[in-house]
């Protein structure tokens, strides 16, 4: 670990000093890496006048999944989706993070029933009575990331369907309750895991949340099938997504072999996921987008 001297600014670039910004949280982090914990690095451990600028930007992201949910239904193209995204993030100031994110061609990932995630917008997806989808919307706003997903059911809904999605919305709830400074994600993983188990439906392995804030995908990769007392340390200033896919039957999945994105239940069974983005703080969390 790079440390500063103890009157230089500290590394956090908060303009402090070191000895009276993260001097003791240092201390503490080695404690936890020589007992053989997993630490997070500096890079990732945000100040003050970050997070702000990151809360900026998730107000486009909540601006946009609010527009969404007011506007979605039956009959309406998943294309119709992403030029909503576009419109209403670049309007507001923002760039949709996804588009030519790695190759990603749109602004916005729309996953419906047995996709897990990853769909693509397109006109000739046209939303029906019954299905569900996921609407997975990232913003940047001057090089700050937010990272969010909601649900949404389209007219007649299955029960079953219906308590899949509910319980994929609920076990945010129950990893939320294991995030404190000090603590570990797998605490939060395997928190999220039971929850999932107990109500008959498998965590997705494979695809996980991970870091966000200045860059769109960050260190740590987040598992929701983790051990307690596992995984990264959570420390006040680290922010991460929590975004565990659902599925309804086997925890298998696959990858669209022509878009190279997409991805889909191996069984055909439907698949849910909600994503909030957190920040750990001194005495617990702040959701940051929603
Ligand atoms: N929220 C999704 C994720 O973090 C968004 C992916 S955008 C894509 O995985 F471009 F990578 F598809
Ligand atoms: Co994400």
């Amino acid at each position: 670990m790079q440390k500063p001297g103890r009157n230089d600014p500290c590394w956090c670039k908060s303009g402090r000093k070191y000895k009276k910004c993260h001097s003791d949280f240092d201390e503490k982090i080695e404690e936890f890496e020589l007992q053989g914990h997993i630490v997070p690095p500096h890079s990732i451990i945000k100040n003050d006048r970050q997070i702000e600028k990151i809360r900026e930007s998730a107000k486009i992201n909540i601006a946009v999944l609010d527009y969404v949910s007011e506007h979605i239904k039956e009959g309406i193209s998943t294309a119709q989706i992403d030029r909503w995204v576009y419109d209403i993030t670049t309007e507001m100031g923002g760039i949709p993070a996804p588009l030519n994110y790695e190759g990603f061609p749109k602004s916005v990932c729309t996953s419906i029933n047995n996709e897990v995630c990853h769909g693509i917008p397109s006109e000739d997806i046209i939303l029906k009575d019954g299905d569900i989808i996921n609407v997975d919307v990232s913003t940047n706003l001057d090089g700050y990331y937010s990272d969010s997903s909601r649900m949404f059911c389209i007219g007649n809904v299955s029960e079953e369907d219906k308590r899949l999605v509910n319980t994929a919305k609920e076990s945010l709830n129950v990893g939320l309750k294991q995030v404190k400074p000090w603590g570990f994600l797998g605490d939060m993983g395997s928190a999220i895991n039971d929850f999932v188990e107990e109500n008959g439906y498998k965590v997705v392995r494979e695809v996980g949340g991970h870091g966000i804030g200045l860059e769109f995908h960050e260190e740590p990769w987040v598992s929701y099938v983790s051990e307690k007392g596992t995984e990264m340390l959570m420390v006040p200033g680290m922010i991460f997504t929590i975004e565990p896919m659902i599925n309804m039957g086997k925890a298998e999945i696959y990858v669209d072999e022509k878009n190279e994105w997409t991805i889909y239940t191996k069984d055909g069974k439907p698949s849910a996921q909600w994503e909030i983005q957190v920040l750990v703080t001194e005495t617990g969390y702040e959701i940051i987008s929603y």
